[in-house]
């Protein structure tokens, strides 16, 4: 595995490739990597000639009050990993590599981004459009065929799915399912912030999304229901959430009902993480 840190040598490693037909497949992350990120790029392995991990956390998508300065970095242990798996090139480039003094551009998708994470009082639509940009930007230097998101971050999947459609990017993107401790605690970067108490809290919102999955497998459909159904196994560990919601789980409408695919997802801070997990209810 190489790591690169420029975009002209990324270009110049990856345009051979290219030439001679090999698919590029791209996993964006922000380092740190847990069995989430490294799923994510056993399929890009299984699937894809040429495999490209970005790693770059990125100052743009973090609000003021969030934690960039104490975001957890190993780049080590990082390039271990990746390597393990087969991953070709590891692409870490610097802060003035993305942006450049002088940068202004930015890409917003509307539409997608006012609710749930994106709403105003939480991490706002300046958080989309963090992600946006600095995607739209490793779409453009990797240039891959194929590029895998997690549906753990459900709001983040729909929103770059919307962006490659409405700017015609030419690449597939592919959405992996959350992968979890055997507890149920989704996997995150964030885990590291939680104490042993902390995290035994911090279950609630998996066994939350799991309440409402038995309410509607029990043949519940109304949402107040389903909601009450979650909200209790919250109560039950004390944990508050900064939201709760169902909402349309291809456009992100608000849902009445548990009719077609919903998306049940949850935000909850748990001592200093700030956690989110999601389920897709009433799919085929
Ligand atoms: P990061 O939080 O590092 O996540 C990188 C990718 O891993 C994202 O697509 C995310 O959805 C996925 N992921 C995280 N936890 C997961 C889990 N438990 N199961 C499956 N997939 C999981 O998301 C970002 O970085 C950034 O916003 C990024 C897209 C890189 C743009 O900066």
């Amino acid at each position: 595995m190489r790591t690169i840190r420029t975009v002209s040598e990324l270009r110049e490693a990856l345009a051979p490739e290219r030439r001679a037909g090999r698919s590029i497949g791209l996993v964006p992350t922000m380092g740190f990597f847990h069995g989430g990120h490294l799923s994510l790029m056993r399929s890009a392995r299984a699937e894809c000639d040429v495999v490209v991990v970005s790693l770059f956390v990125n100052p743009t998508q973090f609000g003021p009050n969030e934690d960039l300065a104490t975001y957890p970095r190993d780049e080590e242990r990082d390039a271990a990993l990746a390597e393990e798996i087969g991953v070709d090139v590891l692409f870490a480039p610097s802060l003035d590599e993305v942006y450049p003094v002088g940068f202004t551009t930015t890409v917003s998708v509307h539409g997608l981004t006012e609710v749930l994470d994106g709403h105003p009082a939480r991490r706002g639509q300046g958080h989309f459009d963090g992600v946006t940009t600095v995607v739209t930007k490793l779409f453009n230097m990797v240039q891959p065929d194929r590029a895998w998101f997690g549906q753990k971050d459900a709001q983040q999947a729909l929103v770059i799915k919307r962006l490659v459609r409405d700017l015609d990017i030419p690449v597939t993107v592919e959405i992996a399912p959350t992968v979890r401790d055997a507890d149920g605690l989704a996997l995150s970067s964030r885990n590291v912030y939680l104490s042993p108490e902390e995290r035994e809290r911090a279950l609630a919102l998996s066994r939350a999304l799991q309440a409402a999955e038995q309410a509607v497998a029990a043949g519940e459909r109304d949402a107040g229901t389903v909601l009450a159904a979650a909200r209790s196994e919250l109560d039950a560990r004390g944990v508050e959430p900064e939201y709760i919601e169902l909402r349309s789980a291809d456009d992100l409408s608000p849902a009445a009902r548990v009719d077609g695919r919903t998306l049940l997802a949850v935000a909850a801070r748990v001592g200093r993480a700030r956690l989110i997990d999601n389920t897709v209810l009433g799919g085929a």
